[in-house]
Protein backbone atom coordinates (compact mmCIF):
# COMPACT_ATOMS: atom_id res chain seq x y z
CA UNK A 1 0.00 0.00 0.00
CA UNK A 2 1.75 3.31 -0.65
CA UNK A 3 2.61 5.53 1.69
CA UNK A 4 -0.18 8.15 2.69
CA UNK A 5 0.87 9.83 6.21
CA UNK A 6 4.89 10.33 7.22
CA UNK A 7 4.90 10.82 11.02
CA UNK A 8 7.02 11.25 13.62
CA UNK A 9 5.74 10.78 17.34
CA UNK A 10 7.16 12.40 20.14
CA UNK A 11 6.11 9.79 23.32
CA UNK A 12 6.78 9.62 27.19
CA UNK A 13 5.62 5.86 26.53
CA UNK A 14 3.65 4.65 28.93
CA UNK A 15 0.65 2.18 28.24
CA UNK A 16 -1.56 4.71 26.54
CA UNK A 17 1.36 6.19 24.64
CA UNK A 18 1.79 2.32 23.74
CA UNK A 19 -1.42 2.38 22.15
CA UNK A 20 -0.90 5.03 20.20
CA UNK A 21 2.62 3.82 18.80
CA UNK A 22 0.90 -0.01 17.58
CA UNK A 23 -2.02 2.53 15.96
CA UNK A 24 1.24 4.47 13.87
CA UNK A 25 3.37 1.24 13.28
CA UNK A 26 0.38 -0.86 12.07
CA UNK A 27 -2.07 1.46 10.34
CA UNK A 28 -2.06 0.47 6.50
CA UNK A 29 -0.18 3.07 4.95
CA UNK A 30 1.45 4.97 7.42
CA UNK A 31 5.26 5.64 7.71
CA UNK A 32 6.87 6.63 11.25
CA UNK A 33 10.25 8.32 9.87
CA UNK A 34 11.11 8.55 13.77
CA UNK A 35 9.81 8.04 17.05
CA UNK A 36 11.25 10.44 19.82
CA UNK A 37 11.02 9.59 23.44
CA UNK A 38 10.73 12.71 26.41
CA UNK A 39 10.88 11.73 29.76
CA UNK A 40 7.63 12.17 31.62
CA UNK A 41 5.32 9.62 32.58
CA UNK A 42 8.45 8.07 33.67
CA UNK A 43 12.40 8.49 33.26
CA UNK A 44 13.27 9.04 29.90
CA UNK A 45 15.30 5.60 29.67
CA UNK A 46 12.57 4.04 30.61
CA UNK A 47 10.21 5.61 27.97
CA UNK A 48 13.12 4.77 25.29
CA UNK A 49 13.18 1.22 26.32
CA UNK A 50 8.91 1.11 26.33
CA UNK A 51 9.05 2.03 22.79
CA UNK A 52 11.95 0.11 21.24
CA UNK A 53 10.26 -3.02 22.85
CA UNK A 54 6.51 -1.66 21.20
CA UNK A 55 8.29 -1.39 17.59
CA UNK A 56 9.84 -5.03 18.44
CA UNK A 57 6.00 -5.96 19.51
CA UNK A 58 4.84 -4.44 16.31
CA UNK A 59 7.15 -6.34 13.93
CA UNK A 60 8.96 -2.97 12.78
CA UNK A 61 12.90 -3.71 14.09
CA UNK A 62 14.98 -2.30 12.13
CA UNK A 63 12.17 -0.17 10.43
CA UNK A 64 11.44 2.53 12.96
CA UNK A 65 14.45 4.32 14.33
CA UNK A 66 14.00 5.71 18.14
CA UNK A 67 15.48 8.62 19.31
CA UNK A 68 16.20 9.36 23.41
CA UNK A 69 15.51 12.94 23.68
CA UNK A 70 15.17 15.19 26.97
CA UNK A 71 15.64 13.87 30.63
CA UNK A 72 14.05 16.95 32.11
CA UNK A 73 11.85 19.66 31.58
CA UNK A 74 13.46 22.99 30.80
CA UNK A 75 13.03 24.59 34.03
CA UNK A 76 11.43 22.98 36.81
CA UNK A 77 11.82 19.45 38.75
CA UNK A 78 10.82 16.39 36.83
CA UNK A 79 7.18 14.99 37.72
CA UNK A 80 6.02 11.64 36.85
CA UNK A 81 3.54 9.15 36.74
CA UNK A 82 4.43 6.00 37.71
CA UNK A 83 1.42 6.07 40.51
CA UNK A 84 -0.86 5.77 37.26
CA UNK A 85 0.84 3.65 34.88
CA UNK A 86 3.34 1.11 37.23
CA UNK A 87 7.26 2.59 37.78
CA UNK A 88 7.89 0.42 34.12
CA UNK A 89 5.14 2.81 32.81
CA UNK A 90 4.14 -1.00 31.15
CA UNK A 91 1.95 -2.04 34.25
CA UNK A 92 4.48 -3.24 36.16
CA UNK A 93 4.54 -6.12 33.23
CA UNK A 94 8.71 -6.89 34.00
CA UNK A 95 9.33 -7.22 30.23
CA UNK A 96 12.83 -8.53 29.39
CA UNK A 97 14.82 -5.44 27.73
CA UNK A 98 14.22 -4.96 24.06
CA UNK A 99 16.93 -6.61 21.94
CA UNK A 100 17.17 -3.17 19.38
CA UNK A 101 18.86 -0.67 20.30
CA UNK A 102 17.96 3.52 20.25
CA UNK A 103 20.12 5.49 17.57
CA UNK A 104 22.93 7.93 18.94
CA UNK A 105 21.44 11.11 17.53
CA UNK A 106 19.57 13.32 20.23
CA UNK A 107 15.62 13.72 19.59
CA UNK A 108 15.85 17.60 19.39
CA UNK A 109 18.26 17.14 17.02
CA UNK A 110 16.56 14.45 14.83
CA UNK A 111 13.25 16.27 14.50
CA UNK A 112 15.32 19.57 13.46
CA UNK A 113 17.39 17.13 10.64
CA UNK A 114 14.08 14.97 9.63
CA UNK A 115 12.03 17.60 9.40
CA UNK A 116 14.64 19.98 7.30
CA UNK A 117 15.13 16.78 5.16
CA UNK A 118 11.29 16.49 4.01
CA UNK A 119 9.85 20.32 4.16
CA UNK A 120 5.73 20.15 4.70
CA UNK A 121 5.76 16.27 4.29
CA UNK A 122 5.91 15.13 8.29
CA UNK A 123 3.32 15.24 10.32
CA UNK A 124 4.13 15.06 14.28
CA UNK A 125 2.47 13.60 16.85
CA UNK A 126 3.28 14.60 19.67
CA UNK A 127 2.11 13.11 23.45
CA UNK A 128 4.17 13.69 26.05
CA UNK A 129 5.79 17.01 27.92
CA UNK A 130 6.55 19.49 24.78
CA UNK A 131 10.31 19.61 25.63
CA UNK A 132 11.72 18.02 22.53
CA UNK A 133 9.65 20.15 20.15
CA UNK A 134 10.40 23.56 22.50
CA UNK A 135 14.30 22.37 22.06
CA UNK A 136 14.17 21.68 18.60
CA UNK A 137 12.50 24.94 17.82
CA UNK A 138 15.29 26.33 19.59
CA UNK A 139 17.59 25.03 17.60
CA UNK A 140 15.56 25.95 14.30
CA UNK A 141 12.49 28.13 14.76
CA UNK A 142 12.19 27.65 10.64
CA UNK A 143 10.91 24.41 11.67
CA UNK A 144 7.25 25.50 12.73
CA UNK A 145 6.96 26.34 9.00
CA UNK A 146 8.13 23.25 7.69
CA UNK A 147 5.99 20.55 9.69
CA UNK A 148 2.12 19.58 8.04
CA UNK A 149 0.46 20.01 11.32
CA UNK A 150 1.76 19.23 15.01
CA UNK A 151 -1.05 17.00 16.77
CA UNK A 152 -0.74 17.77 20.11
CA UNK A 153 -2.35 15.75 22.84
CA UNK A 154 -2.17 18.17 26.36
CA UNK A 155 -4.21 20.90 28.24
CA UNK A 156 -7.86 20.59 28.74
CA UNK A 157 -10.71 23.12 27.15
CA UNK A 158 -12.76 24.52 29.54
CA UNK A 159 -12.70 21.17 31.95
CA UNK A 160 -10.88 19.51 34.67
CA UNK A 161 -6.91 18.65 34.63
CA UNK A 162 -6.04 15.25 35.86
CA UNK A 163 -2.73 16.04 37.70
CA UNK A 164 -3.98 19.28 39.10
CA UNK A 165 -7.71 20.37 38.79
CA UNK A 166 -6.76 22.69 36.22
CA UNK A 167 -3.66 21.26 34.53
CA UNK A 168 -3.46 17.98 32.14
CA UNK A 169 0.14 16.36 33.16
CA UNK A 170 1.90 16.95 29.90
CA UNK A 171 1.55 20.69 30.71
CA UNK A 172 2.16 20.52 33.80
CA UNK A 173 4.92 19.07 33.57
CA UNK A 174 7.03 21.77 31.34
CA UNK A 175 4.35 24.47 30.70
CA UNK A 176 7.21 26.67 29.90
CA UNK A 177 8.13 24.12 26.76
CA UNK A 178 4.29 24.25 25.92
CA UNK A 179 4.09 28.16 26.19
CA UNK A 180 7.00 28.12 23.59
CA UNK A 181 5.59 25.38 20.70
CA UNK A 182 1.85 27.15 21.14
CA UNK A 183 3.47 30.81 20.81
CA UNK A 184 6.01 29.49 18.08
CA UNK A 185 3.84 29.33 15.02
CA UNK A 186 3.13 25.66 14.45
CA UNK A 187 0.23 24.59 12.58
CA UNK A 188 -1.16 22.49 15.76
CA UNK A 189 -4.35 20.57 16.60
CA UNK A 190 -4.84 20.58 20.25
CA UNK A 191 -6.68 17.23 21.60
CA UNK A 192 -7.01 18.03 25.43
CA UNK A 193 -8.11 16.02 28.72
CA UNK A 194 -11.62 16.63 27.90
CA UNK A 195 -11.86 15.25 24.47
CA UNK A 196 -10.20 11.83 26.22
CA UNK A 197 -12.70 11.89 29.12
CA UNK A 198 -15.84 12.36 26.46
CA UNK A 199 -14.82 10.28 23.52
CA UNK A 200 -12.22 7.75 24.42
CA UNK A 201 -13.17 6.14 27.40
CA UNK A 202 -13.83 2.83 26.93
CA UNK A 203 -15.31 0.65 29.90
CA UNK A 204 -18.73 -1.48 30.34
CA UNK A 205 -19.20 -4.17 27.37
CA UNK A 206 -16.59 -2.27 25.00
CA UNK A 207 -13.93 -2.98 26.98
CA UNK A 208 -15.19 -7.10 27.71
CA UNK A 209 -15.02 -7.19 23.79
CA UNK A 210 -11.52 -6.03 23.59
CA UNK A 211 -10.62 -8.37 26.12
CA UNK A 212 -11.81 -10.84 24.53
CA UNK A 213 -9.62 -10.50 21.41
CA UNK A 214 -7.10 -13.37 21.44
CA UNK A 215 -4.16 -11.54 19.18
CA UNK A 216 -0.65 -11.11 20.41
CA UNK A 217 -0.98 -7.09 20.10
CA UNK A 218 -4.63 -7.28 22.20
CA UNK A 219 -2.78 -9.05 24.37
CA UNK A 220 -0.23 -6.54 24.78
CA UNK A 221 -2.49 -3.50 24.77
CA UNK A 222 -4.38 -4.87 28.03
CA UNK A 223 -0.60 -5.79 29.97
CA UNK A 224 0.52 -2.44 29.22
CA UNK A 225 -2.75 -0.23 30.31
CA UNK A 226 -3.69 -2.82 33.22
CA UNK A 227 -2.03 -0.49 35.91
CA UNK A 228 -3.84 2.62 34.38
CA UNK A 229 -6.96 0.86 34.37
CA UNK A 230 -7.01 -0.03 37.72
CA UNK A 231 -5.73 3.64 38.76
CA UNK A 232 -9.07 5.24 36.21
CA UNK A 233 -11.45 2.52 38.22
CA UNK A 234 -10.18 3.98 41.31
CA UNK A 235 -10.71 7.97 40.58
CA UNK A 236 -13.89 7.83 39.20
CA UNK A 237 -12.95 6.74 35.24
CA UNK A 238 -14.80 3.78 34.49
CA UNK A 239 -12.19 2.45 31.74
CA UNK A 240 -9.00 2.79 29.89
CA UNK A 241 -8.52 6.09 28.93
CA UNK A 242 -6.77 6.64 25.65
CA UNK A 243 -5.67 10.15 25.43
CA UNK A 244 -2.74 9.45 23.14
CA UNK A 245 -4.33 7.21 20.90
CA UNK A 246 -7.36 9.44 19.79
CA UNK A 247 -4.77 11.87 19.33
CA UNK A 248 -3.14 9.78 16.60
CA UNK A 249 -6.58 8.26 15.24
CA UNK A 250 -7.58 11.86 14.42
CA UNK A 251 -3.86 12.15 12.90
CA UNK A 252 -5.00 9.09 10.44
CA UNK A 253 -8.63 9.68 9.96
CA UNK A 254 -9.35 13.72 10.45
CA UNK A 255 -12.73 13.02 9.94
CA UNK A 256 -12.71 11.72 13.61
CA UNK A 257 -12.94 14.94 14.36
CA UNK A 258 -16.51 16.09 14.82
CA UNK A 259 -16.31 19.77 15.88
CA UNK A 260 -13.04 21.95 16.28
CA UNK A 261 -12.29 26.03 16.63
CA UNK A 262 -9.28 28.09 15.72
CA UNK A 263 -8.54 29.31 19.21
CA UNK A 264 -6.40 31.32 21.38
CA UNK A 265 -4.19 29.11 23.46
CA UNK A 266 -2.01 30.20 26.11
CA UNK A 267 -0.32 28.13 28.91
CA UNK A 268 0.24 29.31 32.35
CA UNK A 269 3.70 29.29 33.66
CA UNK A 270 3.14 32.30 36.70
CA UNK A 271 0.40 30.47 38.88
CA UNK A 272 1.93 27.73 41.04
CA UNK A 273 -1.29 26.63 41.91
CA UNK A 274 -2.56 26.55 38.05
CA UNK A 275 0.83 25.87 36.10
CA UNK A 276 0.07 24.48 32.93
CA UNK A 277 -3.55 25.19 32.61
CA UNK A 278 -4.28 26.48 28.99
CA UNK A 279 -6.66 29.11 28.75
CA UNK A 280 -8.66 28.36 25.76
CA UNK A 281 -10.30 31.64 24.33
CA UNK A 282 -13.19 30.45 22.96
CA UNK A 283 -15.47 34.14 23.01
CA UNK A 284 -17.35 34.53 19.71
CA UNK A 285 -15.71 37.62 19.06
CA UNK A 286 -12.87 38.33 21.35
CA UNK A 287 -12.25 41.86 21.27
CA UNK A 288 -8.97 43.51 22.78
CA UNK A 289 -9.97 44.98 26.00
CA UNK A 290 -7.26 46.44 28.81
CA UNK A 291 -8.12 43.07 30.73
CA UNK A 292 -6.81 41.00 27.28
CA UNK A 293 -4.55 42.02 24.08
CA UNK A 294 -3.90 38.42 23.57
CA UNK A 295 -2.76 37.61 19.92
CA UNK A 296 -4.64 35.57 17.22
CA UNK A 297 -5.55 31.86 17.20
CA UNK A 298 -2.92 29.93 17.54
CA UNK A 299 -4.59 25.94 17.15
CA UNK A 300 -7.19 24.14 16.24
CA UNK A 301 -8.42 23.16 19.30
CA UNK A 302 -11.08 19.39 18.84
CA UNK A 303 -13.90 20.02 20.76
CA UNK A 304 -16.25 16.63 19.90
CA UNK A 305 -14.70 13.45 18.95
CA UNK A 306 -16.65 10.39 17.03
CA UNK A 307 -16.46 7.44 20.12
CA UNK A 308 -18.00 5.20 17.83
CA UNK A 309 -15.17 5.47 15.05
CA UNK A 310 -12.57 6.06 17.58
CA UNK A 311 -13.57 2.17 19.08
CA UNK A 312 -13.45 0.88 15.80
CA UNK A 313 -10.63 1.88 14.85
CA UNK A 314 -9.03 0.43 17.86
CA UNK A 315 -10.75 -2.71 17.28
CA UNK A 316 -9.31 -2.98 14.07
CA UNK A 317 -5.64 -2.17 15.42
CA UNK A 318 -5.70 -4.85 18.36
CA UNK A 319 -7.54 -7.25 15.71
CA UNK A 320 -5.04 -6.51 13.05
CA UNK A 321 -8.17 -6.46 10.93
CA UNK A 322 -8.10 -3.06 8.51
CA UNK A 323 -10.61 -4.36 6.20
CA UNK A 324 -13.67 -1.68 7.44
CA UNK A 325 -10.97 0.86 6.35
CA UNK A 326 -9.47 -0.42 2.62
CA UNK A 327 -11.51 1.78 1.01
CA UNK A 328 -10.43 5.38 1.97
O1 LIG B 1 -2.59 13.71 30.60
C1 LIG B 1 -2.47 12.54 29.84
C2 LIG B 1 -1.15 12.54 29.12
O2 LIG B 1 -0.07 12.57 30.05
C3 LIG B 1 -0.94 11.26 28.30
O3 LIG B 1 -0.16 11.56 27.18
C4 LIG B 1 -0.17 10.38 29.25
O4 LIG B 1 0.60 9.40 28.58
C5 LIG B 1 0.73 11.39 29.91
O5 LIG B 1 1.84 11.64 29.05
CA1 LIG C 1 1.92 10.34 26.87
Amino acid sequence: METSKRLIIDTDTAGDDVTSLLFGLLWPGVRVEAITTVMGNIPVEQCTANALLTVERAGRSGQVPVYRGCDRPLLRPLVQAAYVHGADGMGDSGFPPPAIQAEAEHAANAIVRLVNESPGELEIVAHGPLTNLAVAYMLDPSIAGKIKRLWVMGGSCHFRGNITPTAEFNFYVDPESARIVFEGGFPITMVGWDVCCRYALVGGNDLEALKAIDTPIARFYHQVNRKALAFNLANGLEGVTHPDSVTIAMCLRPELIVRSGRYRVEIECQSEANRGFSAVDTRPAPENTPAWTGAGPNAEVVLEADYRLFYRMLTAVLQGDFGAFSNN
